[in-house]
């Protein structure tokens, strides 16, 4: 009898407006128990204001601790608010093989990207049970280097129009890259090389219409590049299906499309990465935590994908140089560095937080954590 054999864990967690008790059968490996089933869904729309789980700042820590014999390493940081923030093994990326039951059950409390919940079991599985492990960290540090693993995280900031920072960008070991990343034509600013290409569904699909006047033709595909999916929604694990099938996506806003002729034949499974809720949830709790989250609003609230690509940057490097984003100076450039003939607005999207994303890179520079291209 299941009764006699297992222990019962009761988790009494009370949201905004009710409480909810999760009795988790946890079984004795010799013996064999029910098996778990996913909790019934939570809604955001029952929260007023973020809910917070005793478990919303734990997250799995188990990337692959890595050797670093680069002095300048950033993750040697002396900076104590930063040392205190940073998980340097946080876990990055979400496959087939670091999903369970119990994994699902604890994600599910929090609200995407930070987790799955308002989704149902089978509609992000189908997709997530595809998702082959990386064969390999996201990067190594080159041969014959000096043991340190360079970066440069490239935005699509205005500031970087008539920079000539392009050289000093591809000279980078690596350079990262996200959304409408238009390099062609303005290579002098920007340089011309791409090794991590970060993405949603939205940004890989609406980039295309949005930037093609700008010259923007396809995403990055250089021989051997990376590519990093953010699964901000559901529509993200529709093409997620789509793409790791090779096939066409079956629901959802691209449904009927082809993710695979994206990538410009650069997708490969073993360069294709997806981020993990657990690191998504921590950026967000830990350094970019915006006050919006305690407004009725708080679940559409989000760091950006620059930002994302930021801190992927700052936990897969050693030093970080970061170009095109937001400075205290931003009203004097266009929204973007291909809007170079006429002066555009920044456009301030309401589901992220720009003022705390500039104020949080100023703060990096300011601690010598990363290098923020600031022009004035
Ligand atoms: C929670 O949200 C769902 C979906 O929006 C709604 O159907 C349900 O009535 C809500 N429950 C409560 C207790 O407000
Ligand atoms: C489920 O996955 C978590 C996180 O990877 C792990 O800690 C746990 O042991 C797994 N549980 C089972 C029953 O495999
Ligand atoms: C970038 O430009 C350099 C120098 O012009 C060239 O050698 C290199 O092949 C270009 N790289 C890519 C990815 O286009
Ligand atoms: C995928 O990439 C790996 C590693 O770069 C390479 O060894 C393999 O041949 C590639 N596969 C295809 C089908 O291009
Ligand atoms: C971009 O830089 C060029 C100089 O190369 C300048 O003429 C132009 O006004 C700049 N565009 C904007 C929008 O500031
Ligand atoms: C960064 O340093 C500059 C110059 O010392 C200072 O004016 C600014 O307030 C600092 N920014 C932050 C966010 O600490």
């Amino acid at each position: 009898m299941v009764r006699h054999t297992a222990r019962i864990f009761t988790w009494l967690i009370v949201g905004s407006l009710g409480i909810v008790v999760f009795i988790l059968f946890q079984g004795d490996p010799s013996v064999k128990v029910s098996p778990e089933t996913p909790m019934p869904i939570l809604w955001k729309t029952n929260f007023s204001k973020l809910p917070l789980w005793d478990f919303e700042d734990v997250y799995n820590q188990d990337a692959t601790p890595r050797n670093t014999m680069c002095q300048q390493s950033l993750r040697n940081s002396k900076d104590e608010n930063f040392k205190k923030a940073f998980l340097p093994n946080i876990r990055l990326f979400l496959h087939k093989g670091n999903i369970n039951m119990s994994e699902w059950n604890r994600l599910s409390h929090f609200n995407n990207p930070f987790g799955f919940m308002g989704y149902s079991y089978n509609d992000v599985m189908s997709s997530v049970k595809l998702i082959p492990k990386p064969k390999e960290p996201l990067l190594s540090p080159k041969p014959g280097g000096d043991g340190c693993i360079h970066c440069a995280v490239v935005g699509n900031g205005g500031i970087l129009n008539d920079s000539k920072k392009g050289k000093e960008i591809d000279e980078h070991d690596y350079v990262f890259r996200m959304n409408g990343a238009v390099t062609k034509g303005y290579e002098e600013d920007v340089g011309n090389k791409t090794s991590v290409y970060v993405h949603t569904a939205y940004s890989i699909t609406t980039s295309l219409d949005l930037f093609k006047k700008y010259g923007y033709k396809s995403v990055p595909h250089d021989e051997g590049i990376k590519y990093v999916l953010i699964p901000e929604g559901m529509r993200d694990f529709q093409w997620l299906g789509g793409l790791l099938r090779g096939e066409k996506v079956q629901l959802g806003p691209y449904r009927e499309k082809w993710p695979r002729t994206y990538y410009m034949g650069q997708y490969n499974e073993t360069r294709f990465y997806v981020l993990h809720q657990d690191f998504l949830r921590y950026v967000r709790n830990r350094f970019l935590k915006s006050p919006r989250l305690n407004k009725h609003s708080w679940g559409i609230y989000r760091p950006t994908n620059g930002a994302f690509t930021i801190f992927l940057a700052l936990h897969t490097c050693d030093t970080v140089d970061v170009y095109g984003f937001m400075t205290r100076d931003y009203a004097k450039y266009s929204n973007y560095y291909f809007q170079r003939n006429v002066k555009s607005h920044v456009t301030f999207f309401t589901n992220h937080d720009y003022m705390l994303e500039m104020r949080n890179w100023e703060k990096l520079h300011n601690s010598t954590i990363i290098c923020l291209y600031q022009r004035s």
